[in-house]
């Protein structure tokens, strides 16, 4: 627990911080956690550090990782939690790394990637299947905007029609900037 002893890590941008009491209160502690789209790893070193904390969980880290200054600090953000050995990266897209993991084998796959509707839909159907049944799975940007000019689908869409799709074996348990469900079967 140690959220609030912040100079050991080097991050470029707070995304995180302001989810914790919405993670605290719905996100249950985890021996198997996958976040989709890591960046310098500020939400994945709180999961680390805050949901696996059992010596024998695991967590994997999935992101293109296109800029190595940013795979450097994520590097070097998981070695200051002490608990690297705890870590499995997967570089690459996600929608091919998804893939690669048993289904049922997550506790809690956090899925805050690619901003577009076509590959958030494809996150949220293969995370599904990741995670076990009770497990939880959380959508960052629900209520993102697109910046002007840009003309991709924001997250949203995507995130509805996952829910319209999943709405027999999903119950939801937060809908704000970020929505969670569980896997009910
Ligand atoms: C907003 S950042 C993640 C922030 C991080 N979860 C946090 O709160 O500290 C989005 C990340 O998603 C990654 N990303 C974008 N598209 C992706 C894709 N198709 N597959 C895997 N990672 C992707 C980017 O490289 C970037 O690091």
């Amino acid at each position: 627990m140690n959220e609030s002893d912040d100079s050991r890590f080097e991050f470029s941008h707070d995304w995180f911080t302001r989810w914790i009491p919405a993670w605290r209160a719905h996100v249950p502690l985890c021996t198997r956690y996958v976040e989709v789209g890591c960046h310098d790893g500020r939400s994945f070193t709180w999961a680390l550090e805050n949901l696996c904390v059992d010596d024998d969980a695991t967590a994997i880290a999935i992101d293109t990782w296109r800029w190595p200054e940013v795979e450097r600090r994520f590097d070097a953000n998981v070695v200051a939690t002490g608990s690297s050995y705890k870590v499995r990266k997967l570089k690459g897209a996600s929608r091919r790394r998804l893939v690669e993991l048993p289904d049922g084998s997550a506790d809690v796959v956090y899925v805050d990637g690619s901003h577009e509707a076509r590959d958030v839909v494809l996150d949220g159907c293969l995370a599904y299947h990741v995670l076990r049944t009770g497990g939880v799975l959380v959508f960052d940007d629900y209520r993102w905007r697109n910046p002007e000019g840009k003309r991709f689908l924001p997250p949203k869409p995507a995130v509805d029609a996952f829910l319209s799709m999943h709405a027999d074996v999903v119950d939801v348990l937060y809908e704000g900037y970020q929505v969670m469900v569980r896997r009910t079967a």
